[in-house]
C-alpha cells in the first residue's frame, strides 16, 4: 500500500477519531493509527484500556481499511485504577463505548472482551502485532501488561504505551525498564506522550540501538522523580525541570515513510 492510500486512510480515520469522546490527542491518536496500519507481520491488535473508544475507533477504522482483520479491546469499563478517567456519575464506559462504536461504524470489526487484561491474559494464546497500552496506569498494573502479553508478541512487533511523558509515574518506570532498558527493542520513539518500541528479540543490542534507547532513556529518566511528587506539578523548579526534560524529548509527529524505515524488519546498518 502507498504512503499517500495510508495517509489518507489515516486522515478518514482521524475524522472519525475526533468525534469520539476520550484522552488521545491528534498526534497520538494518528500514531497509533500508523502503528496499526504498518507494523510489520501478522497477528492481532490488542487494546488494554478503551474506555469511550477513542483509540479503539481509529484502530478499528484503519484495521477494517487495510484489511487487516479485527482490533481486540479490553476494559471492564468500571475505571477501576486509580489512575482512571472519571466517570462523571455513571456507572461504566461500556454504553458510550458501544454507541461511539456504532456511530464511527466500526463496531463489527471489534472483538470485545469487557473484563481486566490480566484475565484475559490468562488464557491468551494469540500472536500480536500490536499492543496498544492505555488501562491502569500505576506501576503494578502497566508493568503486568507488559509483561503478561510479551510472550505473545511477534518479532517486529510493537508495543506502544500511553502516558509517558506526563506525570504518571508508573507509565514512565515501566516505559523506561520494560522497553528502554531492555536489548530485546530496537527502533524506539515517542509521539505526544505515546512512548513505543519495535520488539526484536535477539536482534537488538547493536550499539545503534542502545544509543536510541539512551537517548529517551535520560529525559524520561529525570522525569520519574517530578512525577512521583504528584500527578499536578508543584513549585517552579519542578516546572522547569519538567519543561525542559520534556523538551530533551523528542516526541513529535512521525511520518509514515519515517515509520516505515524505522521498523522495517533489515540490519540497523542497512536501514537508513
Ligand atoms: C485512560 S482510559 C483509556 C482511554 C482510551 N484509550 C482513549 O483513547 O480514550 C483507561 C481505561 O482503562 C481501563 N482499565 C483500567 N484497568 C484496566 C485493566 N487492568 N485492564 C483493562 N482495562 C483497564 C479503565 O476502565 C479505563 O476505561
Amino acid at each position: 500500500m502507498g504512503g499517500g492510500t495510508i495517509e489518507r486512510i489515516i486522515d478518514a480515520g482521524w475524522a472519525r477519531v475526533r468525534e469520539t469522546a476520550g484522552y488521545l490527542s491528534e498526534r497520538e491518536a494518528r500514531f497509533i493509527m500508523l502503528a496499526a496500519a504498518l507494523a510489520p507481520g501478522s497477528g492481532d491488535v490488542v487494546e488494554i484500556g478503551s474506555f469511550k473508544g477513542r483509540s479503539t475507533v481509529g484502530l478499528a477504522y484503519v484495521s477494517r481499511e487495510c484489511g487487516l482483520g479485527r482490533v481486540v479491546a479490553l476494559d471492564p469499563h468500571t475505571a477501576p485504577a486509580s489512575t482512571d478517567p472519571d466517570l462523571e456519575g455513571e456507572s461504566a464506559s461500556y454504553d458510550a463505548f458501544i454507541a461511539n462504536l456504532d456511530r464511527a461504524g466500526v463496531r463489527d470489526v471489534v472483538e470485545i472482551h469487557r473484563a481486566f487484561s490480566h484475565d484475559v491474559a490468562r488464557t491468551w494464546s494469540r500472536p500480536i502485532r500490536l499492543l496498544w497500552i492505555d488501562g491502569d496506569h500505576t506501576y503494578e498494573g502497566a508493568l503486568a501488561d507488559v509483561r503478561l502479553f510479551r510472550p505473545h508478541l511477534i518479532p517486529g512487533a510493537i508495543v506502544a504505551m500511553h502516558d509517558v511523558l506526563g506525570t504518571f509515574e508508573g507509565s514512565l518506570r515501566v516505559f523506561a525498564d520494560e522497553i528502554l532498558r531492555s536489548n530485546d527493542f530496537g527502533p524506539v520513539g515517542l509521539c505526544g506522550s505515546i512512548g513505543w518500541g519495535q520488539y526484536r528479540p535477539g536482534g537488538a543490542r547493536s550499539l545503534f540501538y542502545r544509543w536510541a534507547r539512551a537517548r529517551l532513556s535520560v529525559p524520561i529518566r529525570r522525569l520519574i522523580p517530578i512525577a512521583r511528587r504528584g500527578r499536578r506539578i508543584q513549585g517552579v523548579a519542578d516546572k522547569y525541570a519538567y519543561k525542559l526534560w520534556r523538551a530533551l524529548a523528542p516526541h513529535g509527529a512521525v511520518p509514515a515513510r519515517r515509520f516505515v524505515r524505522m521498523t522495517r524488519l533489515a540490519p540497523p546498518n542497512k536501514q537508513l
